[in-house]
């Protein structure tokens, strides 16, 4: 289960990065938003299936959740994803604030995925992997 989790979450790292990265690099190009709408859908679910096997893993342990700080920081992050994910579409949905949505989506997604980043070491350390 923790190889299950691990690896979502580092697919889903992998597919918001390269999503991202299209976003500051091919933006004159006509498919740039839906290739990062899609990777971002597919890191977001991505993310959401590595907690569910962490809430699984755990259960099947200890069964105390939410225990050391790599969970608590995983929350922020997971909640952070769906927070980006949700500015995103919104920004199509609320025209009138759609300047201030953009930007607030902008800097989410850049600090979700440093935090995403921060996360998979902390996890790798608890495993004593670093
Ligand atoms: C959780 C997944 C996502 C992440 C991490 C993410 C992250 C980002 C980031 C960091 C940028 C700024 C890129 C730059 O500096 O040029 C950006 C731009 C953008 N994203 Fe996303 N995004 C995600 C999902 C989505 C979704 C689902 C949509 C639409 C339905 C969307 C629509 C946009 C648009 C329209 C822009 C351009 C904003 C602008 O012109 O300032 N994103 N995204
Ligand atoms: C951004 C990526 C990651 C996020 C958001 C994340 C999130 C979480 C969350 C929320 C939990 C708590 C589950 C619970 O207490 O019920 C958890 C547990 C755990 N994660 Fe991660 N994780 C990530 C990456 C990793 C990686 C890469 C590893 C290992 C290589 C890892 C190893 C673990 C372990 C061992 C636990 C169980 C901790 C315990 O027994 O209390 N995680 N993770």
């Amino acid at each position: 289960m923790l190889k299950i989790h691990a690896g979502f979450m580092l697919a889903g790292l992998f597919s918001m990065v390269t999503g991202v990265t299209i976003a500051m690099s091919a933006r004159k190009k006509k498919w740039w938003l839906s290739i990062h709408k899609k990777l971002g859908s597919a890191g977001s679910s991505c993310v959401i299936l590595g907690f569910m096997a962490a809430l699984y893993m755990v259960s099947r342990g200890t069964g105390e959740h939410f225990a050391v700080p790599h969970t608590y920081l995983g929350i922020v992050t997971i909640l952070a994803v769906l927070f980006t994910y949700t500015m995103g579409i919104m920004q199509f949905k609320v025209r009138r604030k759609v300047v201030n949505i953009r930007l607030i989506h902008r800097w989410s997604g850049r600090v979700t995925l440093s935090i995403m980043l921060l996360n998979l070491l902390s996890g790798s350390f608890l495993i004593g992997m670093l």
